[in-house]
């Protein structure tokens, strides 16, 4: 049965509360990123760095999945070949939607990660300046999510789950960042379907053979329901 490889970005958890990045009135228009998105902007202002997560994880923390990640967890469930699900966002509602094996590419604000030795745990609510690494008492922990100039996680899984995909879908995301960007290419080489499922069309969409506009919440379920119906 036919391979399935998405991914998500930020656009899937918009109807959840969650901002976007670049949309208008995104993170990003109220951010500069190299000051809360950078290992530099870390080290200049941590204090900053953790109050702009800190906000988002209390947000990401009330947020309840919506029907477009319900949708994909069905899809998981119900399709009798393999559904990965690669993820750019760093919220938890695909898992909370009930989604099995989710690879978090950009890391996740449920954790913490130490600066010095790379330990990860789980992280507080709020993390403070200074917040001590359990394994080696260094007070270098910062929040698990994969700033611009480093290097995304999961990447030799990815690779390979996208060199056998039959079917690639990118679904709320702007195209705008690469690795992730560029699945389409590596997926469309090794022979798959490519499918564009976004508000608008993204700056990649020529990349795409297939493509629905709308909102994830109103296409991502119909997109599933008729895959569903090719069982
Ligand atoms: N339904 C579907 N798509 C939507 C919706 C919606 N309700 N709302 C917005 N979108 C689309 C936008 O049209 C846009 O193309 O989601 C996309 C969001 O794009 P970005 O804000 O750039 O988010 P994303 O592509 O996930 O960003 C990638 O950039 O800054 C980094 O690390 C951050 O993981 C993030 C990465």
């Amino acid at each position: 049965m036919k391979k399935i490889v998405i991914l998500t970005g930020a656009g899937i958890s918009a109807e959840s509360g969650l901002g976007t990045f670049r949309d208008e009135g995104g993170l990003w228009s109220h951010h500069r990123l190299e000051d809360v998105a950078t290992p530099e902007g870390f080290a200049r202002d941590p204090a900053l760095v953790h109050r702009f997560y800190n906000a988002r994880r209390e947000q990401a923390a009330t947020a309840l999945p919506n029907a477009a990640h319900q949708a994909l967890a069905r899809l998981q469930t119900s399709w009798p070949g393999e559904v990965i699900l690669i993820t750019q966002n760093v919220d938890s509602l695909h898992e909370a939607a009930g989604a099995q094996m989710v690879l978090h590419m950009h890391g996740n604000l449920a954790g913490a990660l130490c600066g010095v030795c790379d330990h990860r745990w789980t992280s507080p609510p709020q993390m403070q300046v200074g917040e001590t690494c359990p394994r080696c008492s260094v007070p270098a922990g910062r929040p698990d999510v994969v700033w611009f100039g480093e290097i995304p996680y999961h990447m030799d899984t990815i690779y390979a789950h996208l060199s056998k995909a039959d079917l690639f879908a990118a679904i709320g995301t702007s195209g705008q960042v690469y690795p992730a960007a560029a699945f389409v290419q590596q997926a469309a080489f090794a022979g798959a379907h490519t499918v564009e499922i976004n508000l608008d069309p993204s700056s990649i969409v020529p990349d795409f053979e297939e493509t629905r506009f709308g909102p994830a919440t109103q296409t991502v379920p119909v997109w599933v329901k008729d895959l569903l119906q090719t069982i």
